[in-house]
Order: C-alpha cells, then structure tokens, then sequence
C-alpha cells in the first residue's frame, strides 16, 4: 500500500507530481490519484511528494510536513568542490569511539544515496564499538594466517603475508590503519545493482562524515580478505548469507587534519561529438 494522499485545499492543480513520476502511474486530470491497479510499478522513489511545491502529497507514511525545504538551503557549489577536492583517506585515528548517534546519522544519511531501480538493498554491518572492532582484528590476522599455513596465498595477493607478519612483530596494523569502526555494505545478489548501490553509498558516507572531522578509508584489503582470502568472515559479521559483499570502509574520529586540497592535474575526458 503506497498510502498515495493529496491534501485538496493545498493542491494547486499544477500536475508536476505527474509529469515527474518515473512509472507515470499519476492521473492529474483532477485531484492527483493512483489507481489500485497501478501501485505496484510506483518506484517509491518520493518523486511526487518532493516536487509538489505546496508541500500537499504523502505517500509511503511520509508528507512534506517531514522533509527538509530545499529552495536556498543547498551547500554551495564551492563548498561540495572543496568537499570533494580535500576528502582524504584517513589512516591515524584517535583511540576513542564516536559517539553512537552520530554513526548512525552517518548511516541514515548514506541510506538515501541512490540505489539502481529504487531497490534501496543496501545493507550495512557496522562495527560502532573499538573494542568489538579490536576483536574482530584478530580475527582477521589469524583467518589470514591459517589461509597461509592451510593453502598459501594466490600469487596475486601474496603482500598478505607481509602485513600479517608486521602485524605480529611491530603491531602495525596495515589493514585496518588503528580505525576504531567498521562499515561493510553489501546487497542481495538479486537486486538490481548490487554492487555499484554499495560503492555509492559508501560514497555518500565518506563524503558526509568528512564533513563533522570523521576520518574513512575505503578498505580494499579488508574487502578483499573477505571476499578471496578468508570467507568465513562473511559468516562471522553476521552478514546474510545471500548477499554480495560490495566493499568495506573503516572510520573513526580522525587524528589528523589536511590543511588544504591537492591537485591532480587535468581530468582524462574524451567527447564524443
Ligand atoms: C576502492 C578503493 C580501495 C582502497 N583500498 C585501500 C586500502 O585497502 N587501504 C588503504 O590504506 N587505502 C585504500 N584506498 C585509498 C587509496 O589508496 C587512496 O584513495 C589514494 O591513495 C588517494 O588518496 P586520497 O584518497 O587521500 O585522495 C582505497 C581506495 C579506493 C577507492
């Protein structure tokens, strides 16, 4: 049940919540309505109540009344650049948790990223604890080193080895750069776009908690120690068996700060023209 309703004395008649509808299921020739028959192909995208610009449709157990206004509240162009010039992967965290709410804010924010046919899948397993966290290193190290003295490494990934090695001998932790959080989105291997829906959020989440001083760094080593190396993590997570891990991201109270962004010259673009 989409729970479609227009309030009639704000609705305007101006038709835009039809004209933006992506399943153009929106009959507007009166008071905007969906038929019974048509709910089903409603992408629940929001498209509706979002453009409506008298804030009159609910839909989905939601009306404008809960949304934020959009008109002059958008960070400005230059801030969104200087967002995206100066992220940083971060790799020196403090040895503090962040404070619970503000990680779930993180994840509340990353959940609206956008998801290929709505399909809104992404799930995440999140670490919000360092000790927890320094528990699950572990296991990780010693997955990693009964893979090696079981099987060996595959050629390819066989600088394993030598980050197990300094983690035991010098206490350098090159997997999960001393973070005390852990973030891995992944998605039912049914939904539309599985993987590229967990990078985009993650994306989303990077993006955010940089701007409130939280330090990330995208964990293609982890990722890869769960995917390749050491399957039963996935197990161990508690992430569902059926799903596609997308990538895993570690993250925490940044204990360093960039002074300024960085220039990587010229983007390679082609134009087809
Ligand atoms: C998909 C992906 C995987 C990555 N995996 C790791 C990783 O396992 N460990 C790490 O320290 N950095 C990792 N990084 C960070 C890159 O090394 C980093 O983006 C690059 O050095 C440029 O630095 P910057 O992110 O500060 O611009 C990864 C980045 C991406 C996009």
């Amino acid at each position: 049940m989409l729970q479609f309703s227009v309030n009639e004395q704000r609705c305007s008649r101006c038709q835009l919540c039809a004209k933006d509808c992506p399943a153009s299921i929106i009959d507007a020739s009166g008071i905007p309505l969906i038929c019974a028959e048509d709910e089903a192909k409603c992408y629940r995208c929001g498209h509706c109540l979002a453009i409506c610009p008298t804030g009159s449709i609910a839909i989905l157990g939601y009306n404008a009344e809960q949304s934020t206004p959009l008109a002059g509240n958008l960070p400005a162009a230059e801030q969104m650049e200087t967002l995206i010039k100066g992220r940083r992967s971060v790799r020196h965290y403090l040895d503090a948790n962040l404070p619970k709410q503000e990680i779930d804010d993180l994840l509340q924010v990353a959940w609206h990223a956008p998801t290929g046919h709505n399909t809104q899948k992404v799930h995440f397993t999140v670490i919000d604890d360092k000790g927890v966290l320094a528990r699950f290193r572990d296991k990780v190290y010693d997955g990693l080193e009964e893979r090696i003295q079981r099987d060996g490494l595959p050629v390819n990934r066989a600088f394993f080895a030598d980050f197990v090695r300094v983690w035991r001998e010098k206490n350098v932790d090159v997997l999960f750069r001393g973070a005390p959080h852990l973030v891995v989105a992944s998605s039912p291997q049914v939904a539309t776009t599985p993987a590229y829906d967990c990078f985009i959020a993650l994306s989303y989440f990077e993006l955010y908690a940089q701007t409130k001083g939280i330090g990330t760094v995208w964990n293609g080593l982890l990722t890869w120690a769960i995917n390749e190396l050491v399957p039963s993590l996935v197990h161990e997570l508690g992430i569902p068996q059926e799903h596609q891990v997308g990538y895993a991201m570690v993250f925490g109270p940044a204990a360093v700060h960039y002074a300024r962004t960085i220039n990587r010259g010229p983007a390679k673009v082609a134009f087809y023209r």
